[in-house]
């Protein structure tokens, strides 16, 4: 098989800053495990508007198309605030999403045994928690047609469309499913089918798809409820299906509940290619915090953990994955922290640097 190809897309604010740790885990798996990859960088973001006055240049779009995997930092910044709403940083990265039609979105919430006291919730609410949500990521809300702010009589009226077909829910379903599958075996679908019609042909088609699944428990809430059992008792949910908005926000939420949101990944996945690994994304749930950025500060744990995402699901090297989540459980244990991950007992938080150097270390020790 040719040499898989990645590529990198650090983006704005920590982006670079903390892709260039990633670079360090991409290169320790080539001289250590033989693990080879066919590495390219471009820009995506204000880094794109910058340089070529569009967030997302044609070239580095048809590049996103060809590759094995795209692992993305972040965009963004109070620096381009002032832009036209096609020109911000957030659309070049909504292109690259829809364009190469990324309609599941992965999002795990696990919360690491050494940063359980972290979380805003008590710690035996959170303690050993590992859910995973899975957000529908191309249609909804975010891509519905009309949208737009428009003229009506003597005023304005700004126009949004939640739309989805019975296929963009099963797709997005099916994926949950198999999800599931691999892990407890049970999915929560949340809508508002009490308010909307696309919640009604939400629920209706997910349980449809469930019929193929007979072994996975599955459950429906609206997602108000959703949000409020999420704060509650999260432990009671294994894998959630949600479209492109609720998605959106209880993933916030959810990401919370583990104590910081420099921890966690995330895969955005679209259909098989001819090569059978899928379309995909990786990228880190958190921003681009414009606000320490390029000071050494920023946590790479999430932007590492992306990584350790794409070698389980577009490379089938679970146990590598597997081999990079531990080693960043073992840093943690160890007491590591970047200043994200500080409480008040006068730890001296590690640069950047140091935290991903300190899990290349733990690699090596795993050897
Ligand atoms: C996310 C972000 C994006 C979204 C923004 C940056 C466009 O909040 O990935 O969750 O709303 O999808
Ligand atoms: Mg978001």
């Amino acid at each position: 098989m040719s040499t898989p190809s990645l590529l990198i897309l650090p983006g704005d604010g920590i982006g670079p800053e903390v892709m260039a740790e990633v670079r360090k885990i991409v290169d320790w798996f080539g001289a250590k495990r033989d693990l080879t990859f066919d590495v390219s960088e471009d820009l995506v973001g204000g880094a794109a508007y910058d340089a070529h006055g569009t967030p997302l240049h044609d070239d580095t779009m048809a590049r996103a198309q060809d590759v094995d995997a795209v692992l993305l930092g972040a965009v963004g910044g109070p620096k381009y605030d002032a832009l036209d709403f096609s020109l911000k940083p957030e659309r070049g990265l909504l292109r690259l999403r829809k364009e190469m039609d990324l309609f599941a979105n992965l999002r795990p919430a696990q919360c690491f045994d050494a940063l359980s006291h972290f979380s805003s919730l008590k710690q035996e609410v959170v303690a050993g928690l590992d859910i995973m949500i899975v957000r529908e990521l191309t249609s909804g809300v975010y891509f519905g047609e009309p949208r737009g702010i428009f003229e009506e009589g003597n005023e304005r009226v700004g126009i949004n469309t939640q739309r989805y077909t019975e296929s963009e829910i099963d797709r997005v379903a099916r994926s949950a499913f198999e999800l599931a599958m691999k892990r407890d075996k049970k999915l929560c679908s949340m809508e508002k089918a009490n308010v909307m019609e696309s919640g009604i042909l939400w629920r209706e088609v997910v349980t449809r798809v469930g019929q193929d699944y007979p072994e996975v428990e599955l459950s429906h809430m609206y997602a108000d409820a959703g949000a409020m059992q999420l704060t509650r008792w999260p432990k009671q949910f294994d894998v959630i299906v949600t479209d492109n908005l609720f998605g959106d926000l209880l993933s916030d939420l959810a990401a919370m509940l583990t104590g910081s949101l420099g921890m966690l990944p995330s895969a955005s996945l679209g259909a098989p290619m001819s090569n059978g690994r899928p379309k995909a994304l990786y990228e880190p749930v958190h921003g681009s915090a414009p606000d320490i950025a390029g000071q050494g500060k920023a946590n790479p744990i999430a932007c590492i953990l992306s990584f350790a995402m794409a070698l389980r699901y577009s490379f089938d090297q679970g146990d590598e994955a597997a081999r990079v989540e531990k080693a960043v459980e073992a840093v943690l244990a160890d007491g590591v922290r970047t200043a994200d991950l500080l409480g008040e007992d006068g730890t001296v938080p590690v640069s950047t640097s140091e935290m991903g150097d300190a899990i290349v270390a733990k690699l090596d020790a795993s050897l």
